[in-house]
């Protein structure tokens, strides 16, 4: 039998019901942030990542999906969704149109990563950028919203942590500094060694222990920053304090991609093991100019949804639609069910039955199991007098209605008017 692709997955039901109200929520969030939805396509030409993630990157170096296509194009499955925000935004020219751009798309990303808890190669993420600002008003905005998505979907265990990574003036300074030590340590891993000469800062996202007990006297990045990057740092800090935000600093925090400017942060929540990270962003002030475009200081997150998915409590659950399921017996009744379940739908009421010609036990099972909250029973004796027994399941309770009064009597039920 073929399977899925290892690191790819299905996801079934009832688990999508709980995926739709995370993507719900997340919708609701961003429109009351003025957010605004873009669908964008899930191949992209290579060059797109390879330039702006990084060449020297984990992403780019040894985790894309790349293949060439009939033409013998290089393109890319993509692994995140910043850089094709910013191409699409250049690309249809959002960027001239006055003011800033909320933009935010839900939907797979590709990493050849190795699978474990939490890590998968198809993955999703929900993700949105602020185009067009650079004010630290935005930046606390951005993490206020994040916080907001989280919460409201029922996360309580989770840790905010933020760093200032400084423009590139500052980033300089400090690289140079970083490898200056970096050169004066031995015993760094095989990696690290390799980035220490190509890209310092990766070193201080090593996640080897060892690595990280030599950083322990490295310079920070807090040291290096220019005065303009430190007063929109503590603009950013002091928001969150206002807004009381439970955050902490981490000096350290770098990420793991390179387009990432001044404010960098992460969240890291309880129950998922190694891969903790749910939810990561920062801001990206130059990559619009990296990518040919003007200047467009931008700031964004995505959340990873199936970690996200794996911690949510389990009382964190769409509110579940009441369902009815009509039982029938004779051939005269099924036929008329046919009717009345059109006639249910149609004002709007979610109504099932079996075609099958089970017995009528096993309709009442068969209701059971697709969890009705309702069941209308219908025999050629309730035809007789154009009454049908409505049975409430959770207790039990049945009573005879009149058919043609049905739809309406139970949309009342079910609005709860009754
Ligand atoms: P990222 O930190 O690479 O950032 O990914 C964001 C989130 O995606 C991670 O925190 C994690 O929850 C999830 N994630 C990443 N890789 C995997 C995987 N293999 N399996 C499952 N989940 C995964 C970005 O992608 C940036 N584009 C975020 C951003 C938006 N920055 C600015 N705007």
């Amino acid at each position: 039998m073929i399977k899925a692709i290892r690191g790819m997955r299905d996801i079934l039901p009832p688990e999508t019901g709980r995926w739709q109200w995370v993507e719900q929520v997340a919708r609701e969030v961003f429109d009351l942030y003025g957010y605004q939805e873009l669908r964008l396509p899930l191949i992209e030409r290579t060059e797109l990542f390879a330039r702006s993630i990084g060449p020297d990157t984990d992403i780019v170096a040894k985790e894309m999906y790349t293949f060439p296509d009939r033409r013998g194009d290089s393109l890319t499955l993509r692994p995140e969704a910043t850089a094709q925000v910013v191409r699409a935004a250049l690309e249809n020219r959002l960027d001239r149109a006055p003011g800033m751009k909320k933009l935010y798309t839900i939907g797979p990303m590709f990493r050849y990563e190795r699978p474990q808890k939490g890590r998968y190669r198809q993955f999703h993420q929900i993700n949105c950028e602020a185009l067009g600002a650079d004010a630290p008003e935005l930046d606390a905005e951005v993490i206020l919203m994040l916080m907001e998505i989280l919460g409201r979907v029922g996360l309580t265990q989770m840790r905010l942590s933020v760093n200032s990574l400084g423009c590139p003036e500052c980033q300089q300074d400090f690289k140079a500094r970083l490898k200056l030590f970096l050169q004066s340590k031995e015993g760094w891993c095989d990696d690290c060694r390799h980035r220490r000469e190509t890209n310092p800062l990766r070193v201080l996202d090593c996640k080897s222990a060892h690595c990280q007990a030599l950083l322990k006297d490295a310079p920070m990045l807090k040291d290096c920053q220019c005065e303009a990057c430190a007063a929109h740092y503590g603009r950013v800090l002091e928001l969150l304090n206002r807004f009381r935000v439970p955050f902490e600093e981490n000096p350290r925090l770098v990420r793991g991609l390179d387009y990432y400017t001044r404010t960098a942060f992460e969240v890291a929540a309880a129950g998922l093991g190694a891969q903790d990270a749910v939810a990561g962003g920062g801001r990206y002030n130059g990559l619009s100019q990296e990518l040919g475009g003007p200047e467009m200081p931008a700031i964004g997150f995505a959340i990873g949804q199936d970690r996200l998915m794996e911690i949510l409590p389990p009382e964190a659950a769409p509110p579940g639609l009441a369902k009815t399921f009509l039982a029938v017996l004779g051939d005269a009744a099924r036929d008329r069910a046919l009717t009345l379940l059109q006639d249910l739908r149609a004002k709007g009421l979610a109504a099932e039955m079996d075609f099958e010609g089970r017995s009528l036990k096993a309709q009442m099972s068969l209701a059971d199991r697709l969890g009705a909250t309702y069941v209308i029973i219908l025999g050629d004796r309730e035809m007789e007098t154009d009454q049908a027994v409505l049975r409430r399941m959770a207790t039990g309770g049945q009573e005879q209605v009149a058919l043609k009064e049905l739809p309406v009597i139970l949309a009342n039920f079910i609005t709860g008017k009754i």
